[in-house]
């Protein structure tokens, strides 16, 4: 039987019943390909690696290594809240790294985008790499793979990036979401007990904010694209729009517009807001939200943003423009 294909009569996780019966079936099958041994994971806080995180912590506790890379392109309060639940809330064994410089500094000067992908996911590869040479005793890597990576890729999932392990730490693999797809992710990471803030988050690109702040990445300019994206979350999140919208959220281009604040001229950065429905990604279609809105966001961003002057609403559809503007 081919491991890696759904089978034809497999249900459809759909109700918190269908999730228990997966969780208790996956926790005795976790069980016995691990034994006693170690399984190492990383955790970014998605939703696909913190249900298998659960899912883990819930078959083997503490033989569980969760390590989580903060390489400063996460949204504000991402990393707090990784480890407040997982290792607060569910005591889990969780290595948090704080790379935020190491990226910062590989980053720097470099403005094409494809090349701080490319950055990014080879200093990810190091860094965890370095966090797996530190430990000792694990046999196994567990990873947040669902069923549309295997069909769509090779199965290994573009954004974990630790497909690129040097060969002496080639673990065997824990993969108990892969013959699934998101939307049961998200029932079983509700029965999980994982908050709904991470269970139905928006999908948030691998290089993170790193590809919204344009060009090349300073410090200044990331921490804005960081501070307009929460206010423009928190205002969806009070206008019901949080869970209408596919995805959401605000770009920094590297340029300045002049401007006037307190009376005084004004050379700063503009701040784009990106609000798009789509079902695959391939094509997407703007939100039509209430202008009034918009304007009370443009009122936050340009007041409480600093170094921001201007806010402008991509109308675009894609096609012509892609989602992300990198
Ligand atoms: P585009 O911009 O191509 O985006 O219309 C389609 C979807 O893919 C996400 N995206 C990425 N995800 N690594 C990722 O893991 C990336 O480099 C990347 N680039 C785009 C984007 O956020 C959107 O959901």
């Amino acid at each position: 039987m081919d491991n890696n294909k759904r089978p034809e009569d497999m249900a459809r996780i759909t109700t918190p019943e269908l999730a228990q019966a997966f969780i208790d079936e996956q926790v005795a099958e976790i069980k016995k390909q691990v034994g006693d041994k170690k399984v190492l994971l990383a955790l970014s806080g998605g939703v696909d690696s913190s249900v298998v995180a659960a899912l883990l912590i819930k078959a083997i506790g503490k033989q569980l290594v969760c390590v989580h890379v903060n390489h400063g392109l996460l949204r504000k309060g991402e990393p707090e809240q990784v480890v407040e639940v997982f290792r607060n809330q569910m005591d889990a064994n969780l290595v948090y790294v704080d790379a935020v410089d190491r990226f910062l500094d590989k980053l720097k000067d470099v403005a094409e985008p494809e090349k701080k992908r490319k950055i990014i996911g080879a200093e990810f590869i190091r860094v965890f790499e370095e966090e797996a040479r530190k430990l000792e005793g694990i046999e196994f890597l567990a990873q947040g793979t669902i069923y549309p990576d295997i069909l769509e890729s090779d199965g290994v999932k573009a954004h974990h990036n630790v497909g690129g392990l040097p060969e002496d730490l080639q673990f065997s693999l824990v993969e108990p979401l892969k013959l699934l797809f998101k939307d049961e992710v998200r029932v079983v990471g509700k029965a999980l007990g994982l908050p709904d803030s991470m269970v139905y988050r928006q999908p948030f690109p691998g290089p993170g904010l790193g590809v919204r702040c344009l060009g090349a990445i300073t410090r200044d300019r990331l921490e804005a694209v960081r501070e307009s994206d929460a206010i423009l979350r928190e205002e969806f999140a009070k206008n019901g729009l949080e869970g209408k919208v596919w995805q959401y959220f605000t770009i920094v281009p590297d340029f300045k517009s002049v401007g006037v604040k307190d009376g005084k001229r004004s050379f700063e950065w503009p701040v784009i807001i990106r609000a798009v429905n789509t079902r695959d990604a391939m094509t997407a279609t703007v939100e039509d939200v209430p202008f009034s809105l918009l304007q009370h966001i443009t009122d936050r961003i340009t007041k409480e943003v600093a170094g921001v002057n201007r806010v402008c609403f991509d109308l675009t559809p894609k096609p012509t423009g892609t989602i992300e503007w990198e």
